[in-house]
């Protein structure tokens, strides 16, 4: 039965392990199989046409192992892929940018809005695209936090040098009216906490993570694809070798990556 089968999720690297912590929060009965491309990291810094192939290979092996569904954890590759990705497989496909735009637009009173990501996913202007196609009134302030990958990775997320980095990005960047922030990159949930510092409690801090769990459990609810049958470990594949995954991994996910597996895709 289709309802059985695992949910597949991939990313670049480590970062998607913030939207499969809320998947797992929020579809406990679920079997999760994530793919991390640690070989090919970063995506963010990379063009369209590469991070679309890259998302093309990792779907493949994803859905060679036959998941339900796919979730598409990176921004990045959301925001260049999801069309194609839709098209040639035959599952439910799920991306980041829809989710956390429509929070936004559901959020804001003011009409203004911040996003911030990766430099692909700013200059691919997805989330602005998405967020108007909502509501066209709503003006959206992007900006890309480049550092924020790394001082992530490196278990950074909450030092004083985050801080400074995050007031040099934002701090004078025309952000200052808005009243929701999209986290537009699977590593800045990591920054909430330095994020709600730097624009204080009027502004809400939308979570792409939260967001895209919460719309696979709506969607697989109406599908009647919701697995019935207790649930096997969750499965962890990476293209490098599975050390610095296992080692970063662990912040992110918030306890020990066991069993994690190297595989060659594409
Ligand atoms: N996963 C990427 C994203 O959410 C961030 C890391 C990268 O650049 O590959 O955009």
């Amino acid at each position: 039965m289709v309802s059985e089968r695992a949910i597949g999720v991939f990313d670049s690297g480590v970062g998607g392990l913030t939207v499969l912590k809320e998947l797992c929060r929020q579809l406990p009965g679920e079997e999760l199989i994530y793919l991390g491309d640690t070989a090919r990291v970063p995506y963010g810094t990379k063009s369209p046409s590469t991070v679309s192939r890259y998302a093309q290979e990792a779907a493949s092996f994803l859905t060679a192992l036959g998941v339900k569904a796919l979730v598409v954890a990176c921004n990045t590759a959301s925001a260049v892929a999801l069309p194609q990705l839709e098209a040639r497989f035959g599952v439910p496909v799920f991306g980041v940018i829809q989710p956390g735009a429509a929070r936004a637009v559901q959020l804001t009173r003011t009409r203004r809005v911040g996003v911030i990501g990766t430099e692909g996913t700013i200059k691919s202007s997805a989330y602005t695209r998405a967020i108007q196609a909502l509501d066209p009134r709503i003006e959206v302030r992007t900006t890309a936090c480049p550092l924020f990958v790394p001082l992530a990775e490196e278990g950074w997320a909450e030092h004083p040098i985050a801080l400074q980095v995050a007031q040099e990005y934002l701090g004078g960047l025309g952000l200052g009216d808005i009243d929701a922030l999209v986290l537009g990159c699977t590593h800045y949930p990591l920054f909430k906490t330095i994020l709600g510092q730097v624009f204080g409690p009027e502004v809400a801090l939308v979570d792409s993570a939260e967001e895209t769990a919460a719309a696979v459990a709506r969607v697989l609810a109406e599908g009647d694809l919701l697995r019935r049958s207790p649930p096997g470990p969750h499965r962890f594949f990476v293209t490098d070798v599975p050390e610095r995954f296992e080692r970063v991994g662990g912040a992110f996910w918030g306890e020990p990556l066991v069993g994690v597996k190297q595989v060659e895709i594409g």
